[in-house]
């Protein structure tokens, strides 16, 4: 009984600090209502990542069929990405039910106990921004990953007990921004790895066709294409820019998102035609004109554009290197000639040796 009741604080805890974190997260605002809107219910509906999407469908039919808990699942990827879309559906698809917290709300052994001694069984068990889970945390997942099992310590002192709690069979559905966080004994547990890429912009342009259908906006095929292109791999910021696009449209082009709308309306919000919007633009800028091109250390460039590192690392940076705009040294960041390009400065004469003369 004392138990229980400790469980069941300790519960409520882990409500509230989910609670705590979603008031901090600086996203979770309009944002995230839009996020919640359009967030695809089922795997048909979920575009792109085929390779991903088949090899998730034929492990949840061979899961159903066999009446078991599908397997650990680990999704990593850049933010924005459908990620926690995916985990949705899975249990949606699943026919279980899903339950949600995240890495840095659990802070105590307890705080996970609560949650899985608590789950029915088969259901899915999302543990957000697993990265940030405290190490000693990990730990305590290996043996309920693996054999359902959680040993806990009862009283203090000379009469402590260990007890171990047998859990109900559930899947584990990790999601990351950084897989370079995790400890390997716990990215080995899950059975499931899998990392989303940027879309293609055929993908995005499906995307945001299907919020317009949504969100009941009047979008040309050009128009999607255009915002499409300027999304930089992200349904999410696909779907923010329609949004935006919107806006602009219904005030100054009588509401239909056409291919004009959309580009006046994206120069307007100063997405640039390689979808760079201001913040990554100041990147650049930095790093090539402050620095001469670089390398400038991770911190120092925070502080020089005023952004968190943690968001210039998940964010900006993983664009701007697809995008073959800076690069990454043991160093630190450097520009490359095509950001100078982009930016229309001339590109520094690197070692007094100019790119020509170092062909000789
Ligand atoms: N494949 C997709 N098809 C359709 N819409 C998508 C897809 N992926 C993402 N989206 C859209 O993008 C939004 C953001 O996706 P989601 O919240 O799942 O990303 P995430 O990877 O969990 O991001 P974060 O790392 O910030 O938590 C969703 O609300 C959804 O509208
Ligand atoms: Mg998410």
């Amino acid at each position: 009984m004392r138990f229980a009741l400790r469980v069941q604080r300790d519960r409520l805890r882990a409500d509230a600090m989910t609670e705590r974190e979603r008031i901090q997260t600086p996203y979770l605002t309009a944002e995230d209502e839009l996020d919640r809107s359009l967030r695809p219910r089922r795997l048909a509906e979920f575009v792109g990542q085929h390779a991903l999407c088949d090899q998730l469908s034929v492990a949840i039919d061979a899961a159903r069929a066999r009446g078991e808990a599908l397997d650990h699942v680990l999704l990593a990827g850049p933010p924005g990405l459908g990620k926690t879309s995916l985990a949705q559906i899975v249990a949606a698809e699943l026919e279980v039910p899903f339950v949600q917290t995240a890495g840095p709300a659990l802070e105590r052994k307890g705080d996970v106990a609560a949650f899985l001694t608590a789950l029915e069984p088969r259901s899915v068990f999302f543990v957000d921004e697993i990265h940030r889970l405290p190490r000693a945390l990990e730990e305590t997942l290996y043996p309920a990953m693996e054999d359902r099992r959680m040993p806990i310590t009862v009283g203090q002192g000379a009469g402590a007990r260990v007890l171990t709690l047998d859990l109900p069979p559930f899947s584990l559905i990790g999601a990351t921004t950084r897989a370079g966080l995790l400890t390997t004994p716990l990215r080995d547990r899950f059975g499931i790895q899998a990392r989303l890429e940027a879309y293609p912009p055929q993908d995005l342009a499906t995307i945001v066709e299907r919020a317009a259908g949504i969100l009941g906006i009047r979008l040309e095929d050009a128009g999607a294409v255009t915002i499409a292109a300027r999304s930089r791999g992200t349904p999410r910021v696909a779907n923010r820019l329609l949004k935006r696009v919107r806006d602009y449209a219904e005030v100054r082009m009588g509401g239909v998102v056409g291919q004009r709308a959309a580009e006046e309306a994206l120069e307007f919000l100063e997405v640039d035609a390689r979808g760079l919007d201001r913040l990554d633009r100041e990147i650049l800028r930095v790093i090539c004109a402050t620095f001469d091109g670089g390398p400038v250390g991770l911190s120092t460039l925070a502080v020089a554009v005023g952004e968190e590192q943690e968001t210039i690392e998940d964010v900006y940076e993983p664009y701007l290197l697809r995008e073959g705009l800076i690069k990454r040294t043991p160093r630190g960041r450097e520009a490359t000639p095509a950001a100078f390009a982009h930016l229309g400065l001339p590109a520094p004469q690197r070692g007094g040796q100019s790119a020509a003369a170092a062909l000789f």
